[in-house]
């Protein structure tokens, strides 16, 4: 039985991460995708609506799970029995600390750390530009998961 973990914060999921999850998803047994619950950072989703909305967009996936973590990564893959983080390269500017978080987190656990190269289409997509772009009205429908748009639109126009 071969396992993989997607971390992430997910506020809120995209295409990009979508895309990579599908691919781990085709390539492992078994995926649990790992939620960062953060509590140094504001987020724009609570965790439990981050997981809502990861579960339902990977309904179609029966080998992907969703779950929260706290702390290490490491420890939540060692708890799990999970050797294997599965993340996504999008262009040049993330390899540098994705390489660092790789050898980390390899020396703190062995964890390994397979790295996917993302569809061009989503090379510039990020959850934080997606925020941003909402937030001014802007059009980000081909950038996130139908169901991510009216949750999107809602949370935003309510006073912050
Ligand atoms: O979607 P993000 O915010 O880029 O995901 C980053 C994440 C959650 C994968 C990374 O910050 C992480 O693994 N955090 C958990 C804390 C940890 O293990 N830190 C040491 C990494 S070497």
């Amino acid at each position: 039985m071969h396992r993989c973990v997607c971390p992430g914060s997910f506020d809120p999921v995209t295409n990009g991460h979508l895309d990579v999850i599908s691919r781990a998803a085709r390539l492992f047994d078994e995926v649990v995708v790992a939620v960062l619950v953060n509590d140094k950072k504001s987020s724009l989703f609570t965790t439990d609506e981050r997981i809502e909305m990861l579960r339902q967009v990977c309904a179609g996936y029966s080998n992907v799970t969703v779950e929260s973590f706290q702390g290490l990564l490491v420890d939540f893959c060692r708890d799990r029995g999970i050797p294997v983080a599965v993340k996504g390269l999008r262009a040049v500017t993330d390899f540098d600390y994705e390489l660092q978080m790789a050898q980390m987190n390899h020396r703190l656990s062995g964890l390994d750390t397979f790295f996917v190269a993302t569809k061009p289409d989503y090379s510039y997509l990020s959850s934080s530009l997606v925020r941003e772009v909402a937030t001014y009205a802007g059009d980000v429908s081909a950038l996130v998961p139908d169901l991510v748009l009216p949750r999107l639109a809602a949370r935003l126009a309510q006073p912050s």
